[in-house]
């Protein structure tokens, strides 16, 4: 037992001389990973995908025809519906939410269900369309004790 604890030391000493980066991002606390509910024929969703894959998160994807199903599901206010539905860190996210938004949703772990950007705002993470000005949209969020905004966002930039 004594020599497994030493064996195991003597490898984390040699590990943390080897690559103290490796071993610095091992302690950091890692982003979860979400899995994300989508139609397989939906292209602004895979566009959604890349955005928070390009942001850190490990991105699990489940094509389905059955959104509303999901949607039902898993809690997602009708009023607040768009294409497709993830799941990270025991939070739901309805829609082109972006990354930044999730992140701090976990950071902050608020009470509530999850957040939604509803129907699918121009401009928003995977709804680019070159040439077209971004709207400007909020992320709700939403749970049992109501819906608030939780930012504003014009495009991807926080306004
Ligand atoms: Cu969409
Ligand atoms: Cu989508």
């Amino acid at each position: 037992m004594r020599s497994n604890l030493m064996i195991g030391r003597r490898a984390l000493l040699t590990a943390l001389m080897a690559s103290p980066i490796a071993v610095r991002a091992a302690w950091a606390d890692p982003l979860p990973g979400i899995i994300v509910t989508k139609d397989p024929d939906c292209g602004c969703c895979g566009a959604w995908v890349e955005h928070v894959r390009s942001a850190g998160f490990h991105v699990e994807v489940i094509e389905s025809p059955e959104l509303n199903r999901v949607k039902a599901r898993l809690g997602v206010p009708q009023s607040l519906a768009s294409c497709h539905t993830a799941e990270v860190g025991g939070y739901v996210i309805e829609g082109h939410v972006p990354a930044d938004s999730v992140k701090r949703l976990l950071a902050e772990k608020p009470d509530a269900r999850g957040l939604a950007v509803p129907g699918m705002p121009t401009g928003s993470p995977g709804m680019e369309v070159e040439g077209v000005e971004p709207e400007i949209f909020d992320v709700v969020l939403f749970g049992p004790s109501g819906q608030r905004t939780f930012a504003r966002y014009k495009g991807n930039k926080p306004v």
